[in-house]
């Protein structure tokens, strides 16, 4: 007979003890700790001898067409993935519950259809459910089988026989493995059963897309560790007050991390965004002071955002400092700069920045936005709507160059901005400029006077 261990797991982090504690020693989170059971007997995974075997190989005999893409017929979903989603991967999927997960990876499968037949995996919802989604986003369902089921044993069996040339398992929460006794959804059970999955689409080449559900605190549920089983993760963000949807990866193997996809959630399902830009300013105000527009680079792709400051007089003695969509230290850091190398009075006043639309932006370029907003709401100048700017400052209240001006201003000039207010350093290497007023600045007193006229 099996010997069963007990021990204790924490759902956060995956922390394992032999006994119970209040608090776990290894993330700080209190009363995560679950008692968890486990055969000790080592169970694998039965897969038929050929898809069992293993042999090293030479890496220059790896044939190239290993790791092939197929496009998901989602321009912005290919994007993410690198490019289309690549053979044997497993991709995960995270996100608040109801922002669009299951909408998006049907529709994912039914572009990766049409090179043959798909598997749609769901724990969550009933297949006949997923048929009324099914003719609401009018998607043709020929080549899409539905297996509801959530014993991982049933799922590869299927898939095994089906030999599908995708799957999505919806979610990897509610699928079981009867070789642990803890229940579905808790640490063991999800990572064991992601593990197994990762065997298995690399050993068989066929992609799983895998739908995690996140916890309050944000993080896909389950440990971490699921994050660095996967191949690639990909966060799907939105405001419940926003129809639009952000895609965004956090891990890549196959790919660059740093892009992004843009959907907005219609009521025929999700809808790819071409013009972002546009999206993100629409409804932008004119002539009112303390906004402005920046033009940002996710990935590869130039982002048009705006940037709104709010400079009050505080009646506290600590004034307060706010940030949203932009880091916090680096808010405090310009509004320094500017007092010092300005001379603006910013001791005592409340200062909000924030970026229009729910958007995170990281990189830099948003210095000089953050800059120009604050001066300009402090001195109640407005910005010329047709302007924008981008930039870095340094600490000695430098105006640093940044990369791919050009890409930036050609978007900008695509929506008819008519200047542009850049470092100097990247406005004397523009090549072609797509008639715009171009004013390179180096300092914060000609980034002020160029703005705030
Ligand atoms: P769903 O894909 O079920 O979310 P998740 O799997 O991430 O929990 O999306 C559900 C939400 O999307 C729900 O609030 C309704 C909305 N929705 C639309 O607005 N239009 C549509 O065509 C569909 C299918 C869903
Ligand atoms: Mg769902």
């Amino acid at each position: 007979m099996p010997k069963v261990k007990t021990f204790y797991q924490c759902q956060s982090c995956g922390y394992t003890s032999p006994k119970w504690l209040g608090k776990c020693p290894d993330c700080g989170e209190w009363n995560t700790l679950v008692e968890e059971r486990k055969e000790t007997v080592p169970s694998r995974l039965d897969l038929p001898a050929h898809l069992r075997k293993s042999e090293p190989l030479l890496l220059s005999s790896i044939k190239a067409g290993y790791g092939e893409r197929t496009s998901t017929k989602i321009k912005e979903l290919d994007r993410v993935l690198g490019g289309g989603v690549v053979t044997g991967s497993v991709v995960l999927v995270g996100g608040d519950p109801g922002i669009g997960k299951s909408t998006l990876l049907l529709q994912a499968l039914s572009g990766l259809s049409r090179s043959g037949r798909v598997l749609y995996v769901s724990g969550e919802e009933s297949p006949e459910q997923i048929k009324i989604r099914a003719e609401r986003l009018s998607i043709n369902t020929e080549e899409i089988v539905l297996l509801s089921e959530t014993s991982l044993r049933g799922i590869i069996d299927t898939a095994l026989k089906l030999v599908p040339k995708a799957m999505v398992v919806d979610s990897i929460q509610t699928v079981y493995t009867e070789e642990l006794l803890s229940a579905p959804g808790s640490v063991s059970q999800v990572r064991e059963c992601a593990a197994k999955l990762m065997i298995f689409a690399k050993k068989s080449d066929i992609p799983i897309f895998l739908v995690g559900h996140v916890t309050k605190e944000g993080a896909i549920a389950g440990p971490r560790v699921l994050e660095h089983i996967v191949d690639t993760v990909l966060y799907f963000e939105g405001d419940r007050g926003h129809s639009y949807r952000i895609l965004r990866t956090v891990k890549n193997r196959f790919g660059s991390t740093n892009e992004i996809g843009i959907f907005e959630m219609s009521d025929s399902g999700l809808l790819e965004v071409e013009n972002p830009s546009e999206l993100f300013l629409l409804g932008r105000p004119v002539n009112v002071s303390g906004s402005t527009v920046v033009a940002s680079l996710e990935g590869t792709r130039p982002l048009m955002v705006e940037i709104q400051s709010l400079v009050s007089q505080s009646n506290f003695g600590m004034p307060r400092r706010t940030t949203i969509g932009v880091d916090f230290n680096r808010v405090n850091l310009l509004v320094a700069v500017l007092e010092k190398r300005a001379g603006l009075h910013l001791g005592g006043m409340d200062i909000f920045v924030n970026v229009v639309g729910g958007l995170r932006i990281v990189e830099p370029a948003v210095d000089l936005g953050i800059i120009a907003t604050i001066a300009s709401s402090l001195k109640e100048i407005p910005i010329d709507p047709r302007t924008f700017v981008f930039g870095e400052v340094g600490l000695s209240g430098e105006i640093r160059a940044i990369a791919q001006a050009e890409i930036r201003i050609k978007e900008a000039a695509k929506i008819g901005f008519k200047k542009a207010v850049i470092p100097l350093g990247n406005a004397e290497k523009i090549k072609n400029n797509p008639g715009l007023e171009i004013i390179g600045v180096k300092d914060i007193e000609s980034t002020l006077r160029a703005v705030l006229t």
